[in-house]
């Protein structure tokens, strides 16, 4: 089994859908392993998003994902990385087909309610990063 790393990040703790976020990853049958609420330090923000660190939207991404409390997970399941990534749906919520989260609740690739890890070297780098008891 393997594991990833889940955020509600603030636009889904702002619309208090952390618990349909959360029920969805437990009916799936992917089992809960770690659990935060907290306010992202600037510092981790870019350390978690650096892939994107020159891009031109990269200021507004990290000021969006300090701009209030998230939740993390840490998810483990078969294919934990890929069934969290199909759960949560296109990163473009327009894009995101209906009966994934991003296409049932969001409209705006900026304000995509959940994140995923996208592969087993990021789950493993991230995790570290915000539980580093846990792994
Ligand atoms: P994450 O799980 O959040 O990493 O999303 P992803 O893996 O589906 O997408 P990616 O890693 O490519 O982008 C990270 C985040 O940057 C996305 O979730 C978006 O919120 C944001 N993002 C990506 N492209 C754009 C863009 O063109 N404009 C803005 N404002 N945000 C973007
Ligand atoms: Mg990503």
């Amino acid at each position: 089994s393997e594991r990833t790393l889940v955020l509600v990040k603030p636009d889904g703790v702002r619309r208090a859908i952390v618990g349909e976020v959360i029920s969805r990853i437990e009916r799936k049958g992917l089992k809960l392993v770690a659990l935060e609420l907290k306010n992202l330090p600037r510092e981790t923000a870019e350390s978690h998003y650096a892939e994107h660190s020159g891009k031109p939207f990269f200021g507004e991404l990290v000021d969006f994902i300090t701009g209030g409390p998230l939740v993390a997970l840490v998810v483990e399941g078969p294919r934990a990385i890929e069934a969290f990534r199909a759960l949560a749906g296109a990163t473009d919520p327009v894009k995101a087909a209906p009966g994934t989260i991003r296409g049932d609740f969001a409209l705006e690739i900026g304000e995509n309610i959940v994140h995923g890890s996208d592969s087993p070297e990021s789950a493993e780098r991230e995790i570290k990063l915000f539980f580093p008891e846990v792994a």
